[in-house]
């Protein structure tokens, strides 16, 4: 697994909702020094266009459509959408919902995916979803799978619901994830699994530094002083 010092570094972390990967992404891409990438902003992004479009989300065809259209940049921790910051607007239960339907459409993965390899050309790079080490990056130099208990990702859920002043009853919140859990594992295309190299992380019982911890002695054992920036 150890690469050439001048080539760029990709390291991938899939996961399901809640299992705490996206604060390991964003943690890591700040200890590393290095651009992050959020792909489930992007599915969300294209979920809330069709919304605001009133398109139909079994309508594969014009879902694609969107997809293709929708200008979508990362400014700094903004996610903007032709041109407007939807950062807040793309969190809403909402657009949660219809992300993960918009992300069973192939024309849809085709248009992310292809935006995801162009975003980390000649950089390096922390990329966080469901796919980034199996479909879009199988080359990636370190692979993350991080999973967590289903109730322990409705708690987190839950207190992220309440800082943004949403109170969701537990019950509620762990019965949406593990329908989106279903979907997403058990779509056709890039389902939810780890890669066969990927390095399964249980943050269970982790603090956050401690997942970020155990992710650069991984790293530094995979890549040597590489990972160690
Ligand atoms: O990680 P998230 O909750 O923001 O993702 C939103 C939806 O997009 C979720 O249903 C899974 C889907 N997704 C995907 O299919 N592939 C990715 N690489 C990222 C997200």
């Amino acid at each position: 697994m150890l690469k050439a010092t001048n080539d760029t570094m990709i390291v991938t972390i899939d996961g399901p909702a809640g299992s705490g990967k996206s604060t390991a992404a964003r943690g890591l891409a700040a200890r590393l020094n290095v651009r992050f990438l959020d792909t489930g902003a992007m599915y969300r992004a294209v979920a809330l266009k069709c919304l605001r479009e009133d398109i139909s989300l079994d309508d594969q065809v014009a879902v694609g459509r969107v997809a293709r259209s929708a200008a979508i940049r990362f400014e700094g921790d903004q996610v903007r959408l032709d041109g407007e910051d939807v950062s807040t607007a793309i969190r809403t239960p909402e657009a949660t919902k219809a992300s993960s339907f918009v992300a069973s459409n192939p024309a849809v993965r085709e248009s992310m995916v292809e935006l995801q390899r162009q975003a980390a050309k000649n950089i390096d790079i922390v990329t966080e979803g469901r796919d980034q080490g199996t479909v879009v990056f199988p080359n990636a130099n370190v692979k993350f799978f991080v999973v967590a208990d289903p109730e322990e990702r409705a708690r987190r859920r839950q207190l992220d619901l309440k800082r943004q002043g949403t109170d969701v009853a537990l019950v509620e919140l762990l019965q949406e994830i593990q329908a989106r859990d279903a979907r997403d594992e058990g779509r056709e295309i890039a389902p939810l699994k780890p890669a066969e190299d990927a390095h399964i992380i249980n943050t269970s019982n982790l603090t956050p530094d401690g997942v970020l911890d155990e992710m650069q002695r991984i790293i530094e054992v995979s890549l040597g002083n590489r990972g160690r920036k």
